[in-house]
């Protein structure tokens, strides 16, 4: 890992060949709510091909309102976000946001399904693609079962593998992990890098916590408190492999502890200050 604060550039995604070309660079990028609220205010950052980047950062610094411009669901008030690509050749995006927010009514199959219907896919024509992802995410044998009869992590796995149906190059995650145990959330760390190395895709991670961070990244962008902006970029060898081994490691504690300083020092040059997230 390079120093903490250290904006020097890193190449991302291990052995991606000539993937760590930016795909999407946000130049000073503003988000202002009509209700007065300034969520982000010159931001500059890139997402490159292949990297599993991070955005970390405290409550209501603008990681939501950040992934959701990069997602095209909505639109800066002030900057440009600029594509490497033309439109038609652009990555295809999958979103997994906080909450699983699945029909209740429907089935796991009925869930999965619903990105390809509104494509236009029948049940029958998508059910390959379905049971690709839900095999994906360890999910095969529940296809027929409703929401309310699975766990809080499983339906998280579904709304992972509703997000993968569409077979994303670009897979963006809003704290997807952050109203689970640790346990399943760790055992779901594991899966998602699996997931990010079988399938090659870039993926961007919001989350509050330093330590899920630094397991799973291969950069973390630090944010500080609103409005946001990019205060430290944190890059982590790609090559060092994520096990348990790694999550126990002094090399992991000292890691999180630079990322944590990083954090409040981010914290104190905001205009409020405040506490970690
Ligand atoms: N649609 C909206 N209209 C008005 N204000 C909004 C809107 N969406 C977000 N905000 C405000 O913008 C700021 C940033 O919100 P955002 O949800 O991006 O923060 P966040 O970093 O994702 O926080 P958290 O970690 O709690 O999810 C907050 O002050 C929030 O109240
Ligand atoms: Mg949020």
């Amino acid at each position: 890992m390079t120093g903490a604060g250290d904006r020097r550039p890193v190449g991302g995604g291990a052995s991606r060949g000539a993937h760590g070309d930016p795909i999407l660079t946000l130049r000073g990028v503003g988000k202002a709510f009509d209700n007065g609220v300034t969520a982000l205010s010159g931001l500059d950052m890139e997402i490159r091909d292949g990297e599993f980047l991070s955005l970390l950062g405290p409550s209501g610094c603008g990681k939501s309102t950040a992934l959701r411009l990069i997602a095209g669901l909505s639109a800066p008030t002030s900057g440009v976000i600029d594509h490497a690509r033309p439109a038609a050749e652009r990555h295809s995006i999958g979103f997994v946001f906080q909450e699983p927010t699945l029909m209740p009514w429907a089935s796991v199959f009925g869930n999965v399904h619903l990105p390809l219907r509104l494509k236009g896919q029948s049940r029958r024509a998508a059910e390959p693609a379905i049971e690709e992802a839900l095999e994906r995410v360890g999910l095969a044998g529940f296809r027929d079962a409703y929401p309310r009869e699975l766990s809080g992590g499983m339906k998280m796995r579904v709304s992972i593998a509703r997000a993968l149906v569409t077979r994303p190059s670009l897979l963006l995650m809003d704290e997807p992990f952050a109203a689970l145990d640790e346990i399943t959330r760790f055992k779901l760390n594991n899966d998602l890098l699996a997931l990010w190395k079988q399938l090659g895709c870039t993926v961007v991670f919001v989350t509050h916590s330093v330590f899920e961070s630094v397991f799973l990244s291969t950069r973390i962008l630090v944010f500080r408190a609103r409005p946001g902006q990019v205060a430290a970029e944190i890059a982590i060898d790609p090559h060092v492999p994520r096990d348990e081994a790694f999550r126990t490691s002094a090399d992991y504690a000292g890691m999180c502890r630079r990322t944590s300083q990083a954090l409040a020092a981010a914290m104190g040059e905001s205009a409020g200050g405040g506490g970690l997230a």
